[in-house]
């Protein structure tokens, strides 16, 4: 990020000033404009959209549009599933792509935007397990280590498989029902009651966007000679040197 969140705030604060109209329809000058004028809480409102709204989403696509790439078969099954369904998607047809929820669902197993999540303990507490944490331990959970955990996932657990999710499937309607795992046994939004709030939203976006995408286009990975794919743990799930991607309108 170029600037600081500070800044970020304190730039649209001034800009709004020096306008009489509110020109800017973005949801911080919104937010500004309706009278929130405590700092920590703008800069939190900042973090959340930038970080959390838009970032993990974002990390999300990385992955899910390389494995796409990959799995043919997967592209194809997304492709009829949206194909039927209006040019930009109403929110009852976005419901109703189960495989396209799957996808996403499975590249997320693989690859979490959020890889690993720490926390700091508060108070002493006790772990559902009976391990004793002291305040001001350091504790972790790893979504990406859990998304490959042959306990959690069976012995295929490598294999990009979006199938493993569907519960029954009704072959005459070709209608997929979509097996929710539990929020600990993956928990790519968190679990408990901080689970992400952005949820149900981040999902309903991103089926949006890839069928958007994907219904006029096909995007095909353009590694240049010799570049090995390299996945990065940060903050969130990124990779080496960006997804370099060429896109080609389908005919
Ligand atoms: C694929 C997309 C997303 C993933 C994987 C994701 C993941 C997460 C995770 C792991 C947390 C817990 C963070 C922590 O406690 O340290 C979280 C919290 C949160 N997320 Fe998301 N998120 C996504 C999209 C979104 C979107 C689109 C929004 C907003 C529209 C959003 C809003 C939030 C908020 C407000 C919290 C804080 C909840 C709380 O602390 O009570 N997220 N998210």
């Amino acid at each position: 990020m170029k600037f600081g969140n500070s800044q970020i705030v304190k730039e649209k604060k001034q800009e709004l000033g020096e306008k009489s109209s509110l020109k800017s329809v973005d949801l911080l000058s919104r937010f500004l404009s309706s009278g929130h004028s405590d700092e920590n809480f703008n800069i939190d409102i900042v973090i959340s959209f930038i970080l959390a709204g838009r970032d993990t989403t974002s990390a999300a696509f990385i992955w899910f549009f390389l494995l796409a790439s990959k799995h043919p078969n997967v592209e194809n099954e997304i492709l009829k599933e949206i194909n039927d369904k209006s040019e930009a998607a109403t929110f009852e047809e976005v419901k109703d792509m189960v495989y396209t929820h799957t996808t996403l669902s499975e590249s997320m197993r693989l690859y979490p935007p959020v890889p690993v999540d720490r926390k700091e303990v508060i108070d002493d507490d006790v772990l559902p397990d009976g391990t004793l944490i002291k305040k001001g331990t350091r504790v972790a959970y790893h979504p990406y280590a859990m998304g490959r955990s042959e306990k959690l996932w069976g012995s295929d657990l490598a294999e990009f498989r979006p199938e493993r999710w569907l519960e029954t499937r009704d072959a005459a309607a070709e209608k997929w029902s979509f097996m929710a795992k539990d929020p600990y046994t993956y928990p790519v939004f968190q679990a408990g009651p901080r689970i992400c709030l952005g949820k149900e939203m981040a999902f309903l976006q991103m089926k949006r966007v890839v069928s958007g995408m994907l219904r006029r286009f096909r995007i095909v990975p353009a590694f240049e000679e010799g570049i090995q794919v390299v996945f990065i743990a940060h903050l969130l799930s990124k990779m080496k040197g960006g997804f370099p991607v060429r896109i080609e309108e389908r005919v």
